[in-house]
């Protein structure tokens, strides 16, 4: 841009936060160790001995549930010489043992075993020896985990995202798994779960007149805490125009077909909504499809996406197959999950072109807080959160 810009700091993103080695780094010590990490959910640990693995703002963890019950996020490390206790990506078992000199410790972190240690002499004691252990908070079932002591609790972080958790999550079981890595930078996929706007043109595959009609009835909220949520409420089937729908997809439709493969809900509530949970964590509760997505930044141009997908214990077999069927949308097969992931790799790769230096986010007036889907003001609510854990001004 030439001369002086028509916009605030507030609507140009200035894209080396997407491809900068040293502010990727930052983004680690400032945000990833200081905010609430999703890191599982209690179905999956459901006795004690149960443990799944994660990492946290790159560091290795194991999520486990102790003999009485509580859940701990230990440290994956073994407190002698380092190597990580637990391989896989989850399990059971009674104790931690390290494959390289056996040490053992129990499901709450203690030191209960050492081969041989008389050899340490007096100076030795297990207690020195504990694995680290992460704040946790859970909420509607949902495992967070935080390395600050000084963060506010789960529930202040939260804020007004806590009842949209809530009503999505309340009850839930964990029933599929989908992950993927991509390359482009873990913001570009939080953004994009903020962004009203893109769908009906990217989404191609889900049918655009159909998305047209459907976006236009949604609403997008800036929550604070860099929260976004976005909400649809959809078309009643017996006003959408069936043959302006089958000309756009190319095949003929009826309202059961319609309903079978899911491109209307057969099971509908009285709306969807996609919350953004800052910084990495994003529930998309649409079409009956209820999941969790958590970004796992690996370098500025490589992101891990874990998604869970959830149900209701309470689902009839048939919901529970729909479900299961509809989770395709999300994820690298994914009906749209596709797009989102090959349009982040897409802005990634045009990075490269540094004459433009800046993204434009400043659809919608500035100070706006709720309004129609297509602005931008939730996102850039998002990047505010960003610039605050960074220190930067503005
Ligand atoms: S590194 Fe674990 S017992 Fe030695
Ligand atoms: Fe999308």
């Amino acid at each position: 841009m030439k001369d002086q810009s028509p916009y605030s700091l507030d609507e140009v993103i200035d894209r080396r936060i997407y491809t900068d080695e040293d502010i990727f780094r930052q983004e680690r010590e400032k945000i990833f160790k200081r905010t609430w990490q999703y890191v599982g959910h209690e179905s999956e640990l459901r006795e004690p001995g149960r443990y799944r693995l994660t990492t946290i703002a790159g560091e290795p963890y194991i999520v486990c549930r102790d003999q009485r019950g509580e859940i701990r996020v230990l440290g994956n490390t073994c407190t002698h010489r380092g190597a990580t206790l637990v391989r896989g990506s989850r399990g059971q078992c009674k104790a931690f043992r390290c494959p390289y000199h056996a040490w053992t410790f129990d499901l709450e972190g203690r030191l209960i075993g050492v081969p041989i240690p008389e050899d340490y002499g007096p100076r030795f004691r297990r207690e020195d020896f504990c694995l680290t252990q992460a704040r946790v908070e859970t909420y509607e079932g949902l495992i967070f985990a935080c390395l600050d002591e000084q963060a506010p609790s789960l529930d202040e972080y939260l804020g007004e995202a806590a009842q949209y958790i809530e009503r999505s999550c309340q009850g839930k079981e964990v029933i599929g798994y989908n992950k993927c890595l991509f390359k482009g930078n873990w913001k570009l996929y939080q953004e994009n779960f903020g962004d009203g706007y893109h769908p009906p043109f990217l989404h191609q595959g889900m049918g655009p007149a159909f998305l047209s009609t459907y976006e236009a009835n949604g609403e997008a909220i800036n929550l604070g805490n860099g929260h976004m949520l976005l909400k649809y409420y959809p078309p009643e089937p017996q006003h959408l125009d069936l043959s302006k729908l089958s000309a756009a997809l190319g095949i003929p439709l009826t309202l059961e077909t319609m309903k079978t493969t899911g491109i209307i809900n057969p099971y509908p509530g009285d709306y969807d909504s996609v919350l953004s949970v800052f910084p990495n964590f994003i529930v998309p509760d649409i079409v009956s499809v209820l999941s969790v997505h958590r970004l796992t930044p690996l370098a500025p141009d490589r992101t891990l996406l874990e998604i869970t997908i959830l149900g209701d214990p309470q689902d009839s077999p048939e919901f529970r197959q729909f479900r299961l069927r509809q989770s395709t949308v999300w994820g690298p097969g994914g009906r749209a999950g596709i797009d989102d992931i090959a349009v982040a790799e897409k802005c990634q790769r045009g990075f490269h072109a540094k004459a433009i230096a800046t993204s434009l986010m400043a659809r919608g007036s500035s100070d706006e807080r709720a309004g129609m889907v297509f602005n931008e003001y939730t996102i850039r609510g998002f990047y505010r959160q960003w610039r605050h854990y960074m220190g930067w001004s503005g």
